[in-house]
């Protein structure tokens, strides 16, 4: 077999989050929560995930073209809140908290949002106070403390994402001294932080904390969530019963259970489907841990290459390697070329890390099934 090797590719940029990507399909039939959910199961691969912006312009799109005023998505309320941050985290990211002694108590008895005081602890508050409020703004790495126009927690939440990237987490005694110094001079005592309480899980399990409620939602006696067929398209919650058109979404990785070389698992993938998987988040990496560990190989073949001119391994999506999960010593720059070229495959069990291997191994490989 002869084949030629481009590596001219357009490099991506490290530092953008990327997410699993979600291909959504508007099903106009009226159904229970239920039965959509059973629905997608049956012939995607569950009812809709939303997990970021960008997949809400996703979704934006495919709605644009249906008349729906509500359709179903798979959000469903449990009975157990807890406290998440408006920006997804998935890696470790998620375990700091400096709550006043004695918080969060909901006092209140609807206190479901966070607050920062000018003592640098937390309380827990009415997300519908007017209130300051910090932004993050992920492109420059940067707080930004809004105060001249006080805002509900789900108005500032808007106002973050559509100007910034999101309110404000706070990963770590360091940031929360930054914020903390930045809301000192404020009039107010107070100010919104990303923290939220909520009870809302999605059906196919992902850990995604994005949510996208008009200001005056979730209603916590409705347990099923919608999004509206308004132009913005926020979510509401419906009574779960209610029969409503529906959303559902297809899954994005498959594991291929023939023995191919990696060329062979290259071709296989770009001819059946789309493509060798490319691992570009901690989000992807879980998914493909969960797709590898029924592989009846040790290792499965990703769309991971080396270049033995360049030296560097990259993404046969055309992306340079960002986020990555090597097994220790491997991947490095000087592999061994005189031989046989290597590509990137992942442990099926244990750690499940990424390894390096001859091409002409024969594994198990995982496809992607779409275009992000
Ligand atoms: C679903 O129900 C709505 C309201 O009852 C109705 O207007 C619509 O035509 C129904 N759609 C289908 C596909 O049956
Ligand atoms: C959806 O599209 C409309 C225009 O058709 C736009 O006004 C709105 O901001 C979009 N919403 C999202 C979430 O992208
Ligand atoms: C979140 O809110 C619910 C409903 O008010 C409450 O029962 C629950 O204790 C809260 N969870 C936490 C972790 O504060
Ligand atoms: C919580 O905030 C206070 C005041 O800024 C600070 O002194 C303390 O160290 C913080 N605690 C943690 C665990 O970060
Ligand atoms: C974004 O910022 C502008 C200017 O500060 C403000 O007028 C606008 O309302 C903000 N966007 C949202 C969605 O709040
Ligand atoms: C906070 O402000 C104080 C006083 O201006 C300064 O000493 C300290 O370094 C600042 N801390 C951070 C984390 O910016
Ligand atoms: C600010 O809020 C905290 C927490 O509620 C409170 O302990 C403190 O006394 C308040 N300070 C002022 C100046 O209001
Ligand atoms: C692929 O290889 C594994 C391990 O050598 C073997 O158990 C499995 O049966 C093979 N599968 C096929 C389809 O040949």
């Amino acid at each position: 077999m002869f084949w030629i090797i481009s590596v001219t590719i357009f490099f991506s940029v490290c530092g953008v989050t990327v997410n699993i990507p979600h291909r959504y399909h508007f099903v106009n039939e009226n159904k229970t929560w239920s039965e959509a959910q059973t629905y997608c199961r049956g012939k995607y691969t569950d009812l809709a995930t939303i997990s970021n912006m960008d997949e809400m312009k996703k979704l934006n799109i495919t709605l644009k073209k249906e008349p729906a005023n509500l359709a179903w998505i798979g959000l469903k309320s449990e009975s157990v809140g807890e406290w998440k941050w408006s920006q997804t985290f998935y890696k470790g990211g998620d375990t700091y908290r400096n709550w006043s002694s004695g918080e969060p108590n909901n006092a209140g008895g609807n206190d479901h949002c966070a607050v920062i005081a000018k003592n640098g602890f937390w309380y827990d508050y009415r997300c519908d106070l007017m209130l300051p409020f910090v932004c993050y703004d992920g492109k420059n790495s940067i707080y930004l403390f809004v105060q001249i126009k006080k805002r509900t927690w789900y108005e500032a939440q808007t106002f973050c994402r559509e100007n910034y990237t999101d309110l404000v987490s706070v990963r770590n005694q360091a940031g929360n001294e930054l914020i903390r110094n930045l809301t000192r001079n404020s009039v107010n005592n107070r100010s919104w932080i990303g923290l939220f309480n909520d009870s809302w899980k999605w059906s196919d399990q992902s850990k995604s904390s994005f949510r996208y409620w008009s200001s005056d939602k979730p209603r916590d006696d409705l347990k099923c969530a919608a999004v509206s067929g308004s132009e913005q398209h926020y979510w509401s919650d419906v009574s779960c019963t209610e029969q409503l058109p529906f959303i559902c979404h297809e899954k994005f990785l498959i594991l291929i259970k023939m023995n191919l070389s990696w060329w062979e698992a290259l071709n296989y993938c770009r001819n059946h489907h789309h493509d060798l998987v490319s691992v570009r988040s901690e989000e992807m990496q879980l998914w493909v841990k969960d797709v590898a560990q029924k592989a009846s190989t040790e290792h499965v073949w990703l769309g991971l290459r080396h270049d033995c001119v360049q030296r560097i391994w990259f993404w046969v999506y055309g992306s340079m390697i960002c986020y990555q999960n090597w097994a220790p010593g491997y991947g490095t720059w000087n592999e061994d070329c005189s031989q046989e070229k290597r590509s990137g495959a992942v442990q099926a069990g244990g750690t499940q890390q990424w390894i390096d291997l001859p091409e002409s191994y024969k594994l198990n490989f995982i496809c992607s099934t779409y275009d992000d």
